[in-house]
């Protein structure tokens, strides 16, 4: 048996949980900075540093206590040390490397975007590689071939907006809010998703990869033709437009993927595969290939999915010395 303590800090959410042998949460708790944010509209990266800093090691101590075991029953650590914001991603790796030193345990870094794949794992025990995931957060929009649990290839990413920051972005601009992707989720359940077409970009039927800035732009545009002419828009029409239109994008472009590779098995991840858009119309296009993905709570950032991912990472032979330190920007391959 083994006991993993994640610990995640590389965005807004301070999180730490405790996974037995990679797929059973003991515990997961989240303190999440969005209120503090939200007044600016989006992530600040200094203030968020200092909020993980302030409330890490408590948040670490309740996630031993939730799961009712001790430090020394803790088998290795598991840390994001990659992407994400530099100075949030200190506070976790420092303090991960801080417990491993005291408690002479070993120490895992673990990639952010592999973790997110990893949620799947959690709630569908039957669930193995290979198969072809979708990821789309806040930072990252990725179609990703899980040849193994540690081994992956990009088969499409976006070239410039990723899914959840057009959400974000649209969100600002329809007054909703921060973040935009569950309150354009929740506006477009009263609208016409058929009411406006927002025009999908396709880079040819070899290539998976997105683009979500024209998307917005048309938004964008749209809302101003309609000022510039004295006339009102219903908002949940705009909302459900816009995300048929992503969802569309990224339903597609999986699909595609998983059929040129001849796979099957189909999954979600990151923030956006919380939308329920996103999951509805992957479940209406299917076909005979089988959809996994996770609870909401596992689809935004947590640390249950970062000790899942380390747990796959030690038993390929991976860990880290004291040497490991936050990394910005590192391909998920
Ligand atoms: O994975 P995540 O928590 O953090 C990153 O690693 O970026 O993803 C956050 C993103 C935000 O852009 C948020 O607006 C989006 O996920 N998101 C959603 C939904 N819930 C969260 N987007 C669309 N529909 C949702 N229900
Ligand atoms: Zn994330």
């Amino acid at each position: 048996m083994a006991l993993i303590l994640g610990i995640e800090s590389s965005c807004d959410e301070t999180a730490a949980a405790v996974v037995k042998d990679g797929r059973e949460v003991l515990s997961n708790v989240i303190s999440s900075q969005i209120d503090i944010h939200k007044k600016f509209g989006g992530v600040v990266p200094e203030v968020a540093s200092r909020k993980h800093l302030e409330i890490i090691n408590s948040v670490v101590d309740d996630a031993l206590k939730e799961a009712n075991v001790t430090f020394d029953d803790i088998d290795a650590i598991g840390v994001t040390y990659a992407p994400g914001l530099v100075g949030a991603l200190l506070v976790g790796v420092s303090t991960a490397k801080a417990l491993a030193y005291a408690l002479k345990k070993p120490l895992v870094g673990v990639h952010h975007i592999r973790g997110h794949i990893c949620a799947n794992f959690i709630e569908h025990k039957d669930l193995k590689p290979p198969f072809v995931c979708l990821v789309a957060s806040g930072g990252h929009s990725h179609i990703v071939l899980v040849e193994d649990y540690t081994k992956f290839k990009i088969l499409g990413q976006t070239r410039d907006d990723a899914a959840g920051e057009a959400f974000d972005k649209v969100a600002r601009v329809l007054g909703l809010g921060y973040p935009g992707g569950p309150k354009i989720d929740k506006a477009a359940k009263d609208g016409d998703e058929n009411a406006i077409f927002f025009k999908r970009v396709s880079f040819g039927k070899d290539s998976f990869d997105f683009s979500f800035s024209g998307i917005k732009t048309g938004v964008i545009n749209h809302l101003h033709n309609l000022e510039q002419k004295g006339e009102t828009y219903n908002i949940s029409d705009v909302a459900a437009s816009f995300q048929k239109s992503v969802v569309d994008v990224l339903t597609d472009n999986l699909i595609a993927a998983a059929k040129k590779y001849n796979i099957s098995k189909i999954a979600l991840a990151g923030g956006v595969a919380a939308n329920s858009k996103l999951r509805e119309e992957l479940m209406r296009k299917k076909g005979k290939m089988e959809v996994y993905y996770p609870s909401p709570i596992y689809c935004t950032d947590n640390a249950a999915m970062i000790a899942c991912s380390a747990y796959y990472e030690i038993l390929s032979g991976k860990t880290s010395d004291l040497s490991l330190n936050a990394i910005p920007y590192l391909s998920i391959e």
